[in-house]
C-alpha cells in the first residue's frame, strides 16, 4: 500500500515538473491578462467574437515569459535534474502552446456560443496541456518522445492531475480576486 502511494506521489513530482512550465503559464496570464484583446474586439463571420474579451496580448506575453522564466530557473536546479531536464525549445513551447491551446479553445467555444468565461468542462482544463504537448511535440520532438512519449505513466498522471491542479488554483483565484469565475 506504502509503496503504491509512494510511486503516485513519484509520478505527480515528475510530471508537475516538466510541465512546469505550461502550469504557470496558464494562472500568470490571469494575473498579467488585460488591455488589447488578440482579436482586437472583431467578430467571426457568425456575428460572435473571435476569441472573445478573455483573450489578452499581454496575457499572452505575460504568461508565457513567466512559463520561460520558471523553465530557465528549472534548467539551474542541477539537483532536481534526475526529475527532467529541459531544452529551450520545450520551455518556449510548453509555455506559449499552453496559451495557444487556451486561445483556440476560446475559439471553439466561441463558435459554440458559449459566453466569455461560460463553463466548458474538461476542455477548459485540458486544452492547455494539449497545447503544450502538439507544440512541444511539433518543435522539439525528440524532447517530447523523450520526456513524455516514452513514459505513459506521465502522460496519464498530467491528464489525470492537471483537472484537479487547474481546480484548485482556479478557486484560488477566484477567492483572491483574480478571477470572475472559480473555474
Ligand atoms: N487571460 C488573458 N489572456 C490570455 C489568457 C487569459 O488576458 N491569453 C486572462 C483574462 O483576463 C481571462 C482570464 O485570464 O478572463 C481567465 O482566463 P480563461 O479562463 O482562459 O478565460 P475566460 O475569461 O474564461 O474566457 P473563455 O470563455 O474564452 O475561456
Ligand atoms: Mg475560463
Amino acid at each position: 500500500m506504502f509503496e503504491i502511494i509512494a510511486n503516485i506521489a513519484g509520478l505527480i513530482i515528475k510530471a508537475s515538473w516538466l510541465m512546469l512550465p505550461a502550469y504557470l503559464a496558464n494562472p500568470t496570464a490571469v494575473v498579467f491578462g488585460g488591455g488589447t484583446p488578440i482579436d482586437f474586439k472583431k467578430n467571426w463571420w457568425d456575428g460572435r467574437r473571435i476569441f472573445g474579451d478573455g483573450k489578452t496580448f499581454y496575457g499572452l506575453i505575460g504568461g508565457t515569459a513567466c512559463g520561460v522564466v520558471a523553465g530557465l530557473i528549472q534548467m539551474q536546479i542541477t539537483s532536481l535534474q534526475y526529475l527532467g531536464t529541459f531544452t529551450m525549445i520545450s520551455i518556449f513551447a510548453l509555455s506559449f502552446g499552453a496559451l495557444l491551446g487556451d486561445m483556440i479553445k476560446s475559439f471553439f467555444k466561441r463558435r459554440l456560443g458559449y459566453e466569455r468565461g461560460a463553463k466548458f468542462p474538461l476542455v477548459d482544463q485540458l486544452d492547455f496541456v494539449a497545447g503544450a504537448w502538439i507544440l512541444t511535440y511539433a518543435f522539439d520532438p525528440v524532447w517530447f518522445s523523450d520526456n513524455f512519449l516514452a513514459s505513459p505513466w506521465i502522460m496519464a498522471t498530467v491528464v489525470l492531475f492537471t483537472p484537479l491542479l487547474h481546480r484548485l488554483t482556479n478557486i484560488i483565484g477566484y477567492y483572491a480576486r483574480l478571477k470572475k469565475e472559480p473555474w
